[in-house]
């Protein structure tokens, strides 16, 4: 049998394995901060709708510049953006895979702050960008301080920021960004695609772009919209940006029927974000709770919160599974995070852990 050793493959990515969080088929899966939600009834025709609109053209290929889309998702997040300030992909990470074509790639580097969400680097290690693990505080916290000294030691061409952070929850103040954006030579790229769920009085980078031409936000769909299935990230920031990111994308990335589920979707808006706060409440459920019983638990403006659980984190997870719940070993020593979901489902979770 023919193994990927047998074959040319290219030297940097012999000995990697692939992003993958198990999808196994548990009674409650809380491992992949998906929205637990299902669409609402009512959202299922509208897309069901404007997919069937589109069916009779598919002998064409859709709009390459996803004109309309980018105008409801400039709508969406205000701030004075238009649609040249926005483009969209399938998916924030396909977004970020651009970016790092444009700005990084080879002989460039990008750096992240860790623990943070792994698939930075690997999708630099896909463009075969040289990656750089920085690291945020013991705390999970990132001061203005240790990120600028690490940034000016590196000299990176794209720095990820993640701000609410993944898998820690916390969300950055607002001063770490400024003042990584004063200390980075390259781009700074600010995934917030938790940033929905965040407590109240915690700004989003949108408010920065007007001052700052190398900043980019990337947002997505998968989360508080419900919409993971569907695939629509995209990012917000200065027009020169996605000029850049159209170097890159391949023609037609975004099809038809992604553009019109997307847009149907966000019509309905209001019916999809009101599961936002009900997720917001059973976070706060979990934090409260684990904290009452006397366990370490990462501030969090998530859907997900990041628990101590001492000692080996892989063993706890098995024993959580065995009980019927999935929770995320992201490879963090002693610590596991946990979707909030329902209310049931964060029964279970509290249930199976005492
Ligand atoms: C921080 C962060 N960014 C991006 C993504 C990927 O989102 P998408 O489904 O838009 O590719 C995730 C998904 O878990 C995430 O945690």
């Amino acid at each position: 049998m023919t193994t990927l050793d047998d074959l040319p493959i290219r030297d940097d990515l012999r000995g990697r394995t692939p992003y993958g969080a198990p999808q196994l088929d548990v009674a409650v899966r809380l491992n992949t901060n998906e929205n637990s939600y299902p669409v609402p009834e009512v959202v299922v025709e509208a897309i069901g709708k404007a997919v069937q609109a589109e069916l009779r053209d598919l002998n064409r290929y859709p709009d390459r510049d996803a004109v309309a889309l980018r105008t409801d998702l400039a709508g969406y997040l205000g701030h004075g953006l238009r649609m040249p300030n926005v483009w969209a992909a399938n998916g924030s990470n396909e977004v970020q895979q651009q970016l790092l074509q444009a700005f990084a790639g080879p002989g460039r580097t990008a750096l992240g702050f860790g623990p943070s969400y792994s698939m930075h680097p690997l999708l630099a290690a896909g463009t075969g960008t040289r990656w750089i693990g920085a690291l945020r505080d013991p705390d999970f916290g990132l001061s203005p301080e240790s990120a600028v000294a690490q940034i000016a030691q590196h000299a990176p061409d794209l720095v990820f920021l993640c701000s609410p952070n993944n898998p820690t929850g916390t969300a950055l103040d607002p001063s770490v960004v400024a003042a990584v954006l004063a200390a980075a030579p390259g781009m700074v790229v600010v995934d917030e695609a938790y940033a929905e769920f965040a407590r109240p009085g915690t700004p989003s980078a949108l408010a920065s772009l007007p001052q700052h031409p190398r900043l980019v936000v990337t947002r997505t769909m998968s989360k508080a919209f419900g919409f993971a299935g569907g695939r629509l990230g995209y990012l917000a920031a200065d027009p020169a940006v996605v000029d850049a990111v159209q170097l890159v994308r391949l023609p037609y990335h975004l099809s038809a029927l992604t553009q019109a589920a997307a847009r149907a979707a966000l019509a309905h808006r209001a019916a999809l974000l009101v599961t936002v706060d009900a997720i917001k409440e059973q976070r706060d459920r979990i934090v409260g709770t684990l904290r009452a019983r006397g366990v370490r638990v990462a501030d969090s403006d998530a859907n997900f919160v990041l628990f101590e659980v001492g000692g080996d984190q892989h063993a706890a997870w098995q024993r959580l599974l065995d009980r019927g719940v999935l929770v995320r070993d992201v490879g963090l020593a002693g610590w596991l995070r946990v979707t909030a979901g329902t209310e049931s489902e964060t029964d279970a979770f509290l249930g199976a852990l005492s």
